[in-house]
């Protein structure tokens, strides 16, 4: 319905496919070879593709599954193996293996090949896809929220993991802190995201950037660089949205004027 309006005229902020294409899981394999995120990530759209690679990246150690559906960690699940499995290309399916949900940092224990199955859940039906990433050790320090205003930086949201031996999740239901922050405390990292909005924009197909989104990082492994681990252009959990209110109502209308400028069609330039 959002598309027909969009097309009969209507200006969707963001449109719905901008909307799809830059919240959807895989936009972090999308932006494959920028450093913005890691060289071995994966999506699979079907189950015996996933059935095939999965046992393979495993190998290479503690990896992070993602459903595109849901948001708060419902259905991203940490998978790592249990005891000794030497020095393998791919990991045989009868293996143990400890899987904890984002959601609540509950813990698991699955035979690989019974949790594959159970994961063919996570492909059906449209944008059904599952994104594999590498599990990034250093989420415990906190993931680091850059809240956005299309281009602008509004404020940074650093979330830091419940304490205890499983919680990895930076979700808020999961018992994780949240701090605001000023931009002015993290340059480094707002250099990075402003500098890469042409990049993102290009890569996940060239929509508007929209009107409210974020980019989440952690902080790599052995390097201070900040991996990208998920946009976010809807439901973007923010629960001071009134101090926004104005900085949101005068982008809209700075773009709205902007459009009138080649768009007459606008009921308010109509008389
Ligand atoms: N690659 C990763 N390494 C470590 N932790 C991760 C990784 N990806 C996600 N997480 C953790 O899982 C949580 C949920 O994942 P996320 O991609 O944000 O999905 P959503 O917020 O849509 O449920 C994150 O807040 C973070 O704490
Ligand atoms: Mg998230």
């Amino acid at each position: 319905m959002l598309r027909e309006l969009c097309k009969n005229g209507l200006e969707g902020l963001p449109h719905p496919d901008a909307m799809v294409n830059y919240g959807a899981k895989n936009a972090v394999e999308k932006l494959r070879g920028t450093s913005l995120v890691p060289r071995d990530v994966y999506t699979y759209y079907d189950f015996e593709t996933f059935k095939f690679n999965f046992p393979k990246t495993l190998a290479k150690g503690v990896r992070v599954l993602k459903q595109n559906r849901g948001s708060t960690g419902e259905g991203i699940w940490r998978v790592e193996t249990i005891g000794e499995i030497g020095n393998k290309k791919e990991i045989p399916l009868k293996t143990k293996v400890k899987c904890t949900e984002a959601k609540d940092n509950h813990v698991e224990e699955w035979e690989l090949g019974e949790f594959i199955d159970f994961c063919v859940q996570y492909l059906d039906g449209e944008n059904g896809m599952l994104l594999d990433m590498p599990f990034l050790e250093r989420i415990t320090e906190g993931e680091i929220r850059v809240f956005m205003l299309r281009d602008k930086t509004m404020n940074v949201v650093h979330k830091k993991p419940a304490s205890g031996p499983d919680a990895f999740s930076a979700t808020l239901f999961s018992g994780a802190k949240y701090r605001y922050e000023s931009p002015d405390k993290w340059p480094d990292l707002i250099n990075i995201v402003q500098g890469s909005i042409p990049l993102i924009r290009e890569k996940l197909g060239n929509y508007d950037i929209p009107l409210i989104w974020t980019a989440d990082f952690i902080l790599d492994t052995d390097k201070d660089t900040y991996v990208l681990g998920e946009i976010n252009a809807s439901c973007v959990g923010f629960t001071t949205h009134l101090e926004l209110s104005d900085d949101v109502a005068d982008e809209v209308i700075r773009l709205m004027e902007a459009d009138s400028v080649v768009n007459r069609n606008w009921m308010a330039f109509q008389n």
